[in-house]
């Protein structure tokens, strides 16, 4: 069976490396705000030109620290796209406010014609979230959040690498929330997330809002480090061993992108001239393709063959966020058609990783 998805191939391969960070960070003593920690920190924001940078548990957690640093409170708006991932909106749920959804365009991302339309004066973010592994034109939807004073979030996970106008995706708004899950592009063997920002006072919260509040930026401050918290946080780590296996496989994410793009090429080759409608190639856009999504309105005879010659495909979101039992109160039976056609059409291909 050709899987889905598995980390079995790259652990052999790293294996070796990967025991021995498991061994060395084992023996320093040290399992959370270590060196490594310190390193991939400063590596990753390096890489994106990024001014700012905090690692934490999750890319979840990413999204809800930064809701947390622009002080969001309860009945606050933030609105987002139709089609996301759950943690998306879980994310906007936890932090207090109430999701407003925002139907997608023909490359399956949030419609910025449609933005304007759903800002009010509970307005307080925008998440555009690069989907699939294609940015949005985010430049354009930071013009429109600009003209109303409202900050953005980018919603990255599915998007690490991915540019516009030859600018990377998480250093446009005003934060970038990246996921490590191990299915993504950057993938960790356990949870954990990033944020990038280029404000200093933002790189202030979110540094001690994932550390219960503690201040653990400002030196002169006499409760630096003093396990006193200034502000309300939660607890969002990211641990040494995996902070030293990302920082080793960051060195090489030129190397992946390269080659899921280059298989996204052999698809589209491959698969043009059938029925499947294939991914939007768009001009000034470089995608990553987290996933190779392919749609077909009868997508589950399709999946039903591609198994029994041993391939596995999976639909990633089956469900419309806005139906879901656990999120349609906030969405009053509101429909965003293009999301619910696309979910129910699309199917992923396989993929290769790394
Ligand atoms: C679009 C999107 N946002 C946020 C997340 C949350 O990331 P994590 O699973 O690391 O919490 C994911 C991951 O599945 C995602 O796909």
């Amino acid at each position: 069976m050709i899987n889905f998805w598995s980390y079995k191939n790259e652990y052999i391969n790293y294996r070796p490396k990967l025991l021995n960070f498991f061994d060395r960070t084992l023996k320093s003593g040290q399992i959370f705000f270590g060196k490594k920690l310190t390193v991939f920190e400063k590596n990753f924001v390096k890489k994106y030109k990024s001014k700012y940078g905090v690692a934490v548990g999750s890319g979840t957690d990413a999204l809800l620290i930064s809701l947390m640093a622009l002080g969001i409170k309860k009945g606050d708006e933030v609105i987002t796209a139709a089609n996301t991932a759950i943690p998306t909106i879980s994310a906007i749920v936890n932090s207090g406010a109430i999701p407003k959804l925002v139907d997608i365009d023909e490359n399956y991302l949030i419609d910025k014609s449609k933005i304007k339309k759903s800002i009010n004066k509970k307005t307080k973010a925008i998440i555009p979230v690069h989907l699939y592994g294609k940015a949005c034109d985010i430049v354009h939807i930071q013009k429109i959040a600009k003209s109303y004073n409202i900050p953005i979030i980018e919603d990255c996970a599915q998007a690490q690498g991915a540019k516009l106008n030859n600018r990377f995706v998480g250093t446009i708004g005003d934060f970038g929330c990246f996921s490590f899950y191990p299915t993504k592009i950057l993938g960790g063997y356990s949870d954990g997330g990033f944020i990038l920002t280029n404000n200093f006072k933002y790189y202030q919260k979110i540094k001690n809002i994932r550390f219960y509040g503690i201040d653990t930026v400002n030196k002169k401050n006499k409760f630096y480090n003093k396990y006193y918290s200034n502000i309300n946080g939660v607890n969002s780590r990211l641990d040494e061993v995996n902070s030293a296996i990302l920082d080793f496989k960051l060195k090489k994410i030129e190397t992946y992108i390269k080659k899921r793009r280059l298989i996204a090429n052999i698809y589209d080759k491959e698969l043009k001239n059938t029925k499947l409608k294939l991914p939007n190639r768009t001009k000034n856009s470089f995608d990553v393709f987290h996933l190779y999504t392919v749609f077909h309105p009868k997508r589950d005879i399709i999946i039903k063959e591609l198994f029994k010659k041993n391939i596995q495909t999976r639909i990633i979101y089956p469900y419309p966020i806005h139906q879901m039992n656990g999120y349609k109160k906030y969405f009053q039976k509101k429909r965003f058609k293009n999301s619910e056609i696309n979910l129910k059409e699309y199917f992923l291909y396989h993929y290769i990783l790394n």
